[in-house]
């Protein structure tokens, strides 16, 4: 068994972007800006949404949070988010997920120019990302494939069982492994059997915030697993949706939590706002 190791691969990414960064500063006189907005005061929203910052202070961007309060109307959201489109500093454009529930999510993500969409998540993205087209693509699953690239995992007719059909996970990483030409299922809280899914997987894919969910008898021995959930327990360790300890033994490869997919999340985020500043360096 071999560890799928998050955080090394993320600082490698992070210490590459730097170095772009620098090059940028020299000859375009340009520096990356990433925009967050944050509605309300979800503790874990506004826990990534540091490490984000503090992500951006480390490889040389300049990046500005706008941290609101629940109150605030859709209206006032989408003015900030035209204000920031419009904003020459500003190349990439995030909205932290999950919004209140008096906002429209959709109707603001569509507001953001596809050009400053770093999380890949507006529609026209989404669109051109399922084409295989060139695209924003969402951080969670590239990063993903960002560590079967680096692990050279091939995924040309695997069988891969994704655990999860969200618009921000399960959906673009489904889209992403199939351009890839994989055979993929994707798997789902109506699913009727989900082990008869993953049993038969050359690699599982899940991200759904449920601890323990992936359990040995479910695995088969030499698969790939890879653990996109976060969730912190009562006792305040921060486990996946796989159980570790047990089916660990049985893969081939596996991400640990912490220390897999997470790292990598927040470099997608990083290599994303980079692209889009030189495509906007190119315009100069
Ligand atoms: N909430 C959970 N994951 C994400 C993410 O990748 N991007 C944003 N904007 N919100 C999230």
């Amino acid at each position: 068994m071999q560890l799928i190791d998050g955080k090394s691969l993320s600082k490698k990414v992070q210490d590459y972007v730097k170095s772009e960064v620098e090059i940028l500063k020299t000859e375009k006189n340009m520096v990356p800006g990433l925009a967050v907005v944050i509605v309300g005061d979800d503790p874990a929203s506004h826990a990534y949404v540091s490490m984000k910052e503090k992500a951006c202070k480390n490889v040389g961007f300049y990046s500005i949070a706008h941290k609101m309060p629940d109150t605030i109307t859709q209206d006032e959201i989408i003015n900030i988010i035209m204000m920031m489109n419009k904003n020459p500093h500003i190349h990439g454009i995030l909205v932290q997920l999950p919004l209140p529930s008096h906002i429209d999510t959709n109707r603001l993500l569509e507001v953001i120019n596809p050009v400053k969409d770093v999380d890949g998540f507006h529609a026209y993205n989404v669109g051109r990302m399922v084409s295989n087209l060139d695209s924003f693509v969402a951080c969670t699953p590239l990063g993903v494939m960002k560590m079967f690239d680096e692990y050279e995992i091939e995924l040309e007719g695997k069988d891969v069982v994704v655990v999860g059909a969200s618009n921000i996970v399960g959906k673009p990483m489904a889209s992403l492994l199939l351009n890839k030409n994989a055979t993929v299922t994707v798997t789902h809280i109506h699913t009727k059997d989900l082990a008869s899914h993953t049993r038969k997987a050359d690699i599982v894919i899940v991200g759904v915030g449920v601890p323990s969910l992936i359990k040995e008898d479910m695995i088969k021995e030499g698969a790939i697993v890879i653990d996109i959930g976060i969730n912190r327990l009562e006792s305040g360790k921060l486990v996946g949706d796989v159980d570790f300890e047990n089916v660990a033994p049985k893969c081939s490869y596996i991400t640990p939590v912490p220390g897999g997919v997470g790292p990598m999340t927040i470099a997608m985020l990083l290599e994303n706002t980079l692209h889009s500043a030189k495509q906007f360096g190119e315009k100069i």
